[in-house]
C-alpha cells in the first residue's frame, strides 16, 4: 500500500531559539481547493472556517526538527495526513455548506444549526453573582486566529505588572473549561485540548534545559509576531510555550498531561463527540505523556517521583519526592487513558502497563499514605530499624517525628491520606486537591472517600472557616519554615501556599462531595465564598488561620477563583456532570482487595500486580 503520507514544512518555526519553544500553526496549512467550497459565506464565518478547517487538516502524525541551512535556525517540520484533507473536502461538499450554520456542530459531525449544548443540560437560572462571575470568566478568554482557546490566569485591570498571570496555565483553565462544558459552549474546550497538543514538547535534548519528551507546557501566551521576523511580511499570531524554563524556580510541570487527559475524557463524556480522542494526533499525544510517567527510572514505588513545585503548589514547599497531588492526578490520568486509548496494535501493551501501574499505585496509596486514629496509634509505636521483607514499618519512620499537632488533631472518626512518603519520612500535612482528587479519580477506596469528606466536615473551622479552602494544613513556621521553603516571603506562616485558604478548590471539593453523596457540604462552602468573593473582587488566595484576609501578594480577579466558583455552583445544579470529572473504584483491584481483606502485603499474582 502506498503511503498516504507527504513531508511538508507546515510548522516550520525558522526563528526558533531553544527547540520547539517556538511553534507556529501555518496560514497555508488548507489546500485552495478547499476554497470554493466557503464561497458565499459572510467574512467572519469564513474565516471561522478557513481555522476550523485549517486545525482538521493538521492531524499531524509526525514531527521532526531540523536546522535550516540558509539560516541555520532550529526548525520544526511535520508529515500531514493528506488522506484526511481528502474526507475533509468529501464531508464538506457533503454537507453543504451554508450561511448561518454553525461550524462546530457540523464539524462535530451534529448537523443541526446552533451550539453544541450537551442535550443532558438544563440551562439553569442565573443570580447576579453567577452573572457577574460570566461576564467576568468571557472577559478572561485569549484568542488564536479568531478562535477561544483558554483564559488567562488573571485580569486585574489595576495590576501594571502581571508577571506571567496574563498568559493560558494549564492547571488554571480545567475549571474554566468545565464551566464552559457546564454551559454547553464546548468549542473553547476543544480547541484548547487541540491546539497544547501541538505545544507538546517532543524531543529531549539535555544540554539546553528543554523539557523531556511528552511533557505539556505549564503555560502559553498568544504573541502577535512579524511573519519571518520581517516587517514588511505583515504580523501573524503564535502560541509560545513556557515548560517552566522562564517559570520561578523554573519548575516543570508534571501535572499539565495529567490535567489535559483528564479534561480530554470529560470532553468526551459531556459531548459525545469521541472524534477529538479518536485522533492520530490526540491518541499519539496520550501515549507521550504516559511514555513520561511509566518510563523506569532508579525509584521503586509505584508513585510518581517529582522535584518540588510540580503542581499547583509550584514553589518550593517540602513537597518533592511523591507528593499526594500528583499521584491523584496521575491514577485519574491512567484511568481516563484506558478509557480513551483505541485497541489499535500496540496499544495492548500500553494497557497491560497501565493496569499494573494502577493496581499497584492504589494499593500503595491506600495501604501507606492513609491516616486514621487506629494507623496513627500504630505509627506512634513503631518499631525501628526492621530489617527484612516482612517488616511492619516499611519505611522505617521513626515515631518522634508524629508532631504534637497530630496528636491533638486528628478526629476519633475520618481519616485522609497524608501528602508524601519517602524513606524515614512522612509529611502528615493535609494537601486539599490531593485528598479530593483522590475522591474523585477513584484512588481512594469508598470508605476511605467517606472518612476524608467526614474528616473535613468535623475540621471545618481549620480547613474552611471563613473562606474555602485551605491548600493544606498546618503551615510551615519559624525554623522549619525557613528550612523547608528556603525562606520564601510569599510562602509565610498561612499565607498563599503555606496554609493559605484559595477559592479554586472550591470546585474540586464539590465534584468530590457530589460523588459521595455529600453536596451539602459543598452547598455549605459555596454559601461562605458567594459572602465574600465579588466583594473582595475574585482574589486568588486568603491569608490567616481562618481566610480572613485576602492573601498579601494575591492577584484580584483571578480566574480560576472565578470559574472555581462557577463550576460548584453550575456542578450543584447538574449533579449528573460530576461522572465527567470521575471514576468509580477500579473493579480488578477492589476484587484483589475484598478476596484478601487480611492482606497487608502487595503480594497477589505477579502477572497482574508487579510493576
Ligand atoms: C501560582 C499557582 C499556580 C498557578 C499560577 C497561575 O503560581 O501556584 O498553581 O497555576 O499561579 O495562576
Amino acid at each position: 500500500m502506498s503511503s498516504t503520507f507527504q513531508l511538508v514544512d507546515v510548522l516550520a518555526a525558522p526563528r526558533c531559539r531553544h527547540l520547539s519553544s517556538r511553534i507556529h500553526l501555518p496560514k497555508h496549512v488548507v489546500s485552495a481547493s478547499l476554497r470554493p467550497c466557503l464561497r458565499g459565506l459572510s467574512s467572519l464565518e469564513e474565516r471561522t472556517w478557513t481555522c476550523k478547517l485549517r486545525e482538521k487538516a493538521l492531524r499531524t502524525t509526525k514531527r521532526e526538527r531540523y536546522t535550516s541551512a540558509s539560516d541555520g535556525h532550529t526548525c520544526i517540520r511535520c508529515e500531514q495526513n493528506l488522506a484526511e484533507q481528502g474526507r475533509l473536502l468529501e464531508f464538506i461538499n457533503a454537507h453543504n455548506v451554508t450561511s448561518g450554520l454553525s461550524v462546530e456542530a457540523l464539524l462535530n459531525g451534529i448537523g443541526q444549526k446552533g451550539s453544541s449544548a450537551p442535550s443532558s443540560f438544563n440551562a439553569p437560572v442565573e443570580n447576579a453573582l453567577e452573572k457577574e462571575a460570566w461576564d467576568l470568566l468571557r472577559e478572561a478568554v485569549v484568542t488564536y486566529c479568531g478562535e477561544p482557546v483558554g483564559t488567562i490566569a488573571a485580569k486585574d485591570p489595576t495590576d501594571p505588572n502581571p508577571l506571567n498571570y496574563d498568559q493560558v496555565f494549564i492547571r488554571d483553565f480545567i475549571p474554566s473549561a468545565v464551566a464552559f462544558l457546564l454551559k454547553g459552549e464546548t468549542e473553547i474546550v476543544r480547541n484548547f485540548l487541540l491546539h497544547t497538543l501541538q505545544l507538546q514538547s517532543w524531543e529531549k535534548t539535555v544540554d539546553c534545559y528543554s523539557p523531556g519528551q511528552g511533557l505539556m507546557p505549564a503555560s502559553f501566551k498568544v504573541r502577535t509576531v512579524h511573519i519571518d521576523g520581517n516587517e514588511e511580511n505583515g504580523t501573524e499570531e503564535i502560541l509560545d510555550p513556557d515548560f517552566g524554563e522562564a517559570a520561578i524556580g523554573r519548575v516543570a510541570p508534571v501535572d499539565s498531561g495529567l490535567w489535559w487527559i483528564i479534561l480530554l475524557r470529560a470532553y468526551g463524556k459531556c459531548t459525545g463527540d469521541k472524534s477529538v480522542q479518536e485522533r492520530v494526533d490526540v491518541q499519539t499525544g496520550i501515549k507521550m505523556i504516559l511514555k513520561v510517567c511509566l518510563a523506569d527510572g532508579f525509584d521503586m514505588f509505584p508513585t510518581l517521583l517529582v522535584t518540588d513545585g510540580s503542581c499547583m503548589i509550584d514553589r518550593r514547599m517540602g513537597i518533592h519526592g511523591h507528593p499526594l497531588e500528583i499521584q491523584a492526578l496521575f491514577y485519574h490520568a491512567l484511568r481516563c487513558a484506558r478509557e480513551i486509548l483505541l485497541p489499535e496494535e500496540g496499544a495492548q501493551d500500553l494497557i497491560r502497563q497501565i493496569n499494573s501501574r494502577l493496581a499497584a499505585l492504589s494499593f500503595h496509596i491506600q495501604e501507606y499514605y492513609w491516616l486514621d486514629i487506629v494507623k496513627l496509634n500504630e505509627i506512634y509505636r513503631y518499631k525501628t530499624e526492621e530489617y527484612s521483607t516482612e517488616a511492619v514499618n516499611k519505611f522505617n519512620i521513626y515515631p518522634e517525628q508524629v508532631s504534637q499537632w497530630l496528636l491533638d488533631w486528628l478526629p476519633e472518626s475520618g481519616g485522609y491520606f497524608i501528602g508524601n512518603l519517602q524513606p524515614a519520612h512522612m509529611d502528615f500535612r493535609w494537601f486539599t486537591l490531593g485528598n479530593m482528587w483522590s475522591i474523585c479519580g477513584g484512588l481512594a477506596t469508598p470508605k476511605q472517600s467517606e472518612n476524608i469528606l467526614r474528616l473535613v466536615e468535623s475540621k471545618w473551622q481549620d480547613l474552611v472557616a471563613t473562606m474555602p479552602i485551605k491548600i493544606c494544613f498546618p503551615a510551615l513556621t519559624d525554623e522549619e519554615w525557613r528550612i523547608i521553603t528556603g525562606a520564601d516571603p510569599k510562602n509565610t506562616a498561612w499565607s498563599y501556599h503555606n496554609g493559605g485558604s484559595w477559592p479554586t478548590l472550591l470546585w474540586q471539593f464539590t465534584v468530590a462531595c457530589i460523588k459521595m453523596n455529600r453536596a451539602d457540604l459543598a452547598e455549605r462552602a459555596v454559601e461562605i465564598a458567594e459572602k465574600r468573593l465579588s466583594r473582595d473582587r475574585w482574589p486568588e488566595y486568603y491569608d490567616t488561620k481562618k481566610g480572613r484576609f485576602i492573601g498579601k501578594q494575591a492577584r484580584l480577579y483571578q480566574t480560576w477563583s472565578i470559574a472555581g466558583f462557577l463550576t460548584a455552583k453550575l456542578m450543584l445544579k447538574n449533579p449528573n456532570a460530576a461522572s465527567w470529572l470521575t471514576c468509580d473504584e477500579d473493579e480488578t483491584y477492589a476484587i484483589f482487595r475484598e478476596a484478601n481483606p487480611q492482606k497487608r502485603k502487595f503480594k497477589a499474582s505477579p502477572k497482574i500486580f508487579v510493576v
